[in-house]
């Protein structure tokens, strides 16, 4: 088990600065996502703490130990900090066995020949692939690979995992049921997880702590249900799950729907021009009255909920129907939205 703590880490590629001032502190057997768009920095930021990288500036301590700092020139290489990690495309080596290729990190720390077969058989029943460390990559399916990398980036018992999206090839049932096993296995062993995705449902499920990164700087920091319920700005409000935004004035201790007497309460300490956010299951909407008036434009049917667009004074507003009869509302139709939760932004 191992804490990490980085503090006011940058890097730079030229005049590009992929990371911004990161700081974060992810306690011992904690699971914690990054989370952000592609090209955000998520993956340069892991490979700082890998080692892989170096950072241009700031410090980055696992366990105990600073593993490097900018200003007494410190940098320890990956193998000597403690971590196993799963790279974004999931190498496994194509020329060894299954067996061999989870073996391999204990054959470099010169475990003994009899204890490394125990250690990498029992690593292979938790990754539930018991049977195949005979195979050879190419006779396995993208998932078994990727657990295959999973198995061997844990087989040296890291206090320190990494994980760059490692999910990313799989198909969308084995991607879900992946995020338990991964789950099990982390507490299962204790170990401190950092993991890397653009994939909002992943970094929900399965974080203790979710840090939410766009352009190089970290947005928010914060449990799963508190960056959904209290996103820190717009950009991880529209990011984590779906949301309308509409034009509003405050006043006072109330936030006007612009153009309409429709006001909310003010949570916010802003004055002016505002941007009132609501998610679609915050809307309820109704045939016989409500609120603010619109019209239904356009619906589509997604099983389990339809998914509405009204138009409210040329603004194209969302709302989802769970468990709705599709053919119970016909486009064209007037419709009446209440708007049951608000979140205020500024407005840019
Ligand atoms: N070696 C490099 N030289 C120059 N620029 C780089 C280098 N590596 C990354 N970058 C740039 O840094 C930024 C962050 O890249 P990074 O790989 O960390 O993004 P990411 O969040 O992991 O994206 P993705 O979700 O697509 O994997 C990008 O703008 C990228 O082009
Ligand atoms: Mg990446």
């Amino acid at each position: 088990m191992s804490q990490v703590k980085i503090e006011h880490v940058y890097k730079r590629f030229g005049s590009v600065t992929a990371v911004d001032d990161f700081n974060l502190l992810v306690e011992d057997g904690e699971f914690v996502s990054i989370l952000g768009p592609s090209g955000c920095g998520k993956t340069t930021s892991l490979r700082m703490i890998a080692g892989f990288e170096k950072a241009t500036e700031g410090e980055i301590y696992i366990g105990e130990h600073l593993v490097s700092s900018s200003i007494n020139k410190t940098f320890v290489p990956p193998e000597k900090r403690d971590i196993g990690m799963v790279f974004q495309s999931y190498a496994v080596w194509p020329h060894m066995t299954v067996t061999q290729n989870v073996e391999y990190p204990l054959k470099i720390q010169k475990v003994p020949k009899e204890e490394r077969l125990k250690r990498v058989q029992e690593m292979l029943e938790l990754v539930h692939l018991g049977p195949y460390g005979e195979r050879f990559p190419n006779q396995l399916s993208g998932g078994q690979q990727q657990r295959v990398a999973l198995a061997r980036a844990l087989v040296a018992r890291p206090g320190l995992l990494l994980l760059d999206e490692p999910l990313s090839n799989l198909d969308a049932k084995l991607r879900e049921s992946m995020r338990f096993e991964i789950s099990t296995i982390q507490k299962e062993l204790g170990i401190t997880v950092i993991y890397v995705t653009h994939d909002q449902a992943e970094a929900m499920t399965m974080s203790d702590k979710v840090v939410v990164m766009s352009n190089g700087v970290i947005q928010q920091i914060g449990r799963p249900y508190d960056i959904y319920t209290k996103p820190a700005n717009k950009m991880v409000a529209d990011f984590i799950g779906l949301v309308n935004f509409l034009p509003g004035e405050v006043k006072g201790d109330r936030v006007f729907l612009e153009g309409t007497e429709h006001s909310f309460a003010n949570n916010s300490n802003l004055t002016g021009a505002a941007t009132i956010a609501v998610r679609p299951e915050n809307i309820s909407m109704s045939t016989s009255g409500g609120m603010i008036e619109g019209l239904l434009t356009h619906r589509f049917y997604l099983g389990d909920s339809v998914d509405y667009r009204i138009d409210v004074n040329g603004h194209h507003i969302r709302v989802i129907g769970k468990g709705a009869d599709f053919d119970s509302i016909q486009d064209g139709t007037k419709v009446y939205l209440d708007f049951e939760r608000t979140m205020i932004f500024e407005r840019d």
